[in-house]
């Protein structure tokens, strides 16, 4: 579970980097995890354990989650920035989605219940905010981004990588910075929607692996995912892909529509995905007299989010201007952000960026201690490159370049 812990400025898994000492569960299901840092007071260290205790915190049988935090002595700081440095090299992070984007599988259990207006939705949202935020729809059968964002144009790769259609969105906040959409979609790839639907089971899988490996996504705070309805071989091929990616589970307030939706979170905890949260979709309606009507029946998202331990993050209401909305290409989050569903949506990505998953910031610790260890290191080859040929498995000496905190 640890695995897809990812220290922000490393970009290397906490397990990968040596940083889980200890783990340890009792009778009762209590598990201790010993982490050690790179320095005792690094600012990422409140990030790096509630990623840790939201990890576990869901597991069967566990019934909580103590965290001891430690701090690395300077050999084994030292052994951690070697080995953070190698994985750095091995990776080609321009062409994969970069290890500081915190991801967003858009599910559920049936199609129809709104993932796609949801995703677009939020996605707007996000990026009126100020963020860059990627959306891939792997919906590869079904696609509807395109039409929904009203962006169609075919996709560019003059070197040999495929590249984003990019939209400009407006700040919400008066002088705040605008936001980007970055859009990939089978959409963008095929003459009409009817060609799409030759494609089958694993070709499918291999595609949204293409849209992983072979897109040129670049800065991305966020990356939404709408995905297919189910739980077939899109959702395990994300899971193997982005193992850090946290689902969004979308069901219709009906109490039958949440049964459906629950397999949606047993098959995230068999791949070891975490369900960030539930989003109600199609609550009730009100008209413009104030009446309130759950057309679609009322209990459905609490009773889902009570079921799979998540928080229910937002009931967007069943409202017109949604689907125009999307039928137009003009989400409603940004048309309309003062209706009832455009608030629902704007609130939802308030709480996705302030306090479930805040965008990582590159101001902290570890990225100090990194940039002053990958300048000594780099001195350190060239001396060596002069002498001799590198060796493998030679100690390496770290001297800090400036005072720690400087
Ligand atoms: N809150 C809502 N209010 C009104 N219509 C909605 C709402 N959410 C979705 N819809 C409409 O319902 C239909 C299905 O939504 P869609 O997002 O395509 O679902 P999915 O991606 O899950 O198949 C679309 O026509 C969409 O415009
Ligand atoms: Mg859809």
């Amino acid at each position: 579970m640890l695995e897809a812990v990812i220290d922000p400025e490393l970009h290397s898994s906490v397990v990968d980097l040596g940083m889980v000492r200890d783990v340890s569960v009792d009778e009762e299901g209590l598990i201790s995890v010993e982490i050690a840092l790179t320095i005792a007071s690094c600012p990422l260290r409140g990030q790096i354990e509630s990623d840790v205790e939201s990890r576990l915190r869901g597991l069967p049988g566990a019934s909580g989650v103590e965290i001891r935090t430690t701090a690395m002595t300077a050999p084994e700081r030292a052994n951690l920035m070697a080995k953070a440095r190698k994985q750095a090299a091995e990776r080609a992070p321009e062409t994969q989605v970069p290890l500081t984007t915190r991801i967003l599988a858009v599910a559920s259990g049936k199609g129809g219940v709104g993932k796609s207006s949801v995703t677009v939705n939020l996605a707007a949202a996000l990026a009126a905010q100020g963020h860059t935020v990627g959306v891939l729809d792997a919906d590869i059968w079904g696609f509807s981004v395109p039409r929904m964002l009203g962006v169609n144009a075919r996709l560019g790769g003059a070197d040999g990588k495929i590249h984003p259609n990019e939209v400009k969105v407006p700040s919400v906040r008066p002088n705040g910075p605008d936001g980007i959409l970055k859009v990939v979609s089978m959409g963008f790839l095929v003459e009409d929607e009817g060609m799409a639907l030759m494609w089958r089971g694993l070709v499918l899988a291999k595609a949204v692996e293409q849209f992983l490996t072979d897109v040129r996504w670049g800065d991305l705070d966020y990356l939404l995912v709408d995905m297919p309805p189910g739980t077939g071989d899109i959702q395990m091929a994300l899971s193997r892909l982005l193992p850090r990616a946290e689902l969004l589970v979308v069901t219709t307030p009906g109490l039958a529509a949440q049964k459906v939706a629950v397999r949606v979170a047993d098959m995230a905890r068999r791949s070891y995905l975490k369900v960030a949260g539930v989003v109600e979709n199609m609550s009730a309606f009100t008209c413009d007299h104030g009446q309130s009507y759950p057309l679609f029946g009322s209990g459905g998202g609490q009773a889902l989010a009570d079921e799979v331990k998540a928080p229910l993050l937002a009931q967007i209401p069943l409202e017109p201007g949604v689907a125009t909305g999307g039928d137009t290409g003009s989400p409603l989050a940004l048309a309309e952000p003062q209706s009832a569903a455009g608030q629902a949506f704007h609130l939802l990505a308030n709480r996705i960026s302030t306090e479930l998953m805040p965008p990582v910031e590159m101001s902290g610790c570890t990225a100090r201690v990194f940039a002053a260890a990958n300048a000594n290191l780099a001195a350190v080859d060239a001396a060596k490159a002069a002498e001799h040929a590198p060796g493998d498995g030679e100690p390496i000496s770290i001297r800090p370049a400036q005072p720690p905190n400087a």
